[in-house]
């Protein structure tokens, strides 16, 4: 592709678009931001050694999840607000993901009905917080369940929201308006099912969601190698290696620099990784980490925010066609195949 890269300027016209809280919600990281601040670096530090005299006249981004083909390798991670960007929140990214062929994972907290984002026709998974008493989670599954979200994504890094600092101005709580956050909970945004999490998360709760839902159960926020073997052992169907981008534990380490670990500990589960990934490159780096769907939190929000569902949909067309650059430069024809020594 030649000409100007929307994706270059995306995060600097969200920010002259939106309200300055809305902006720096999205943005921000926890306590002194040193965990947000190194993510994309990290993956930035892969070197590449390309293999030669390999046929890439045909190169295939497509792969699977769980099962599921997806056109992309691509996917849109969980985050809250997407109504703050766009009056159709949820619903605009959900459409501009199955246009895609890219699999999206809707958070609990969302603005849109679920049955809204199932009828757009995206493959979609729930990303779930457990919550204090358990069966106050149980009618946002269900109703999530019977909209067609064909697995649940247990995330486990948020036993307490982790602090940020909004200075002197206003927060994003200050401006939102009723109706861009969890309208999927029966008691309202202000239920104690929307406010208890869980501090108590074991593995037995892995296998409790999967038998409730009956579905898959995704666990999202593993870093340790340890822990992504607690995961599968506890019938988890797959690991997703994120810090949350940052908002969680100030100074944990980067998702780039632990992906590997945790693949290799998966023994050929699928695994998962988000955090600071702007670029095909770093894409190529989690693929040959062991990664088989690379999520995107920030990206979308900001594409979504500067041109709604189309503004998501040039960054997949831009991500993919420069991923499929990347792998025919690098000898790979299959995104779903790239081995771990193309990194040196
Ligand atoms: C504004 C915002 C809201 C988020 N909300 C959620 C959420 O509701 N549930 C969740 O599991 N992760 C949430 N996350 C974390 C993302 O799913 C993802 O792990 C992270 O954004 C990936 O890093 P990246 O933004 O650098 O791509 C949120 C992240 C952001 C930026």
């Amino acid at each position: 592709m030649t000409g100007e890269r929307f994706l270059e300027s995306v995060e600097e016209r969200a920010r002259e678009r939106l309200p300055e809280p809305v902006f720096r919600y999205l943005r921000q990281g926890a306590r002194e931001g040193v965990c947000a601040g190194e993510a994309e670096a990290a993956w930035s530090r892969f070197r590449f050694l390309p293999r030669v005299l390999r046929d890439v006249t045909a190169v295939d981004l497509g792969t699977t999840v769980l099962g599921t083909d997806v056109r992309t390798p691509f996917a849109v991670a969980p985050t809250t607000m997407q109504r703050a960007l766009h009056p159709e929140g949820e619903v605009a990214m959900a459409r501009a993901a199955a246009a895609a062929g890219a699999l999206m994972v809707v958070s609990s907290n969302a603005g849109s009905r679920w049955a809204e984002i199932g009828a757009t026709g995206v493959h979609w998974w729930l990303q779930l917080y457990l919550t204090a008493s358990r069966p106050d989670c149980l009618p946002v599954l269900e109703s999530a369940v019977e909209a067609g979200a064909a697995a649940v994504v247990l995330t486990v890094d948020t036993p307490v929201v982790g602090t940020k600092y909004d200075g002197a101005g206003q927060s994003v709580w200050d401006v939102a308006e009723d109706g861009w956050v969890r309208v999927n909970f029966p008691g309202g945004p202000g239920s104690a099912a929307a406010a208890a999490k869980a501090t108590d998360l074991g593995p037995h709760d892995v296998d409790w969601l999967r038998r409730v839902s009956g579905l898959p159960v995704v666990v999202k926020g593993v870093l340790r190698p340890d822990d992504a073997r607690r995961c599968l052992d506890a019938g988890a169907a797959a690991v997703w290696v994120s810090n949350h981008g940052g908002r969680q534990l100030d100074g944990t380490v980067a998702t780039a620099e632990r992906l590997r670990p945790v693949a290799l500990a998966s023994d050929g589960a699928e695994v998962y990784v988000d955090g600071g990934i702007r670029t095909a490159r770093h894409a190529l780096a989690a693929l040959a980490g062991g990664a088989r769907a690379v999520f995107l939190g920030r990206l979308p929000l900001y594409a979504l925010a500067v041109g709604g569902p189309r503004g998501v949909g040039r960054m997949f067309a831009e991500l993919d066609e420069e991923l499929a650059e990347s792998l025919r430069l690098a000898g790979c024809p299959s995104a779903r195949a790239v081995p771990p020594d193309l990194l040196v």
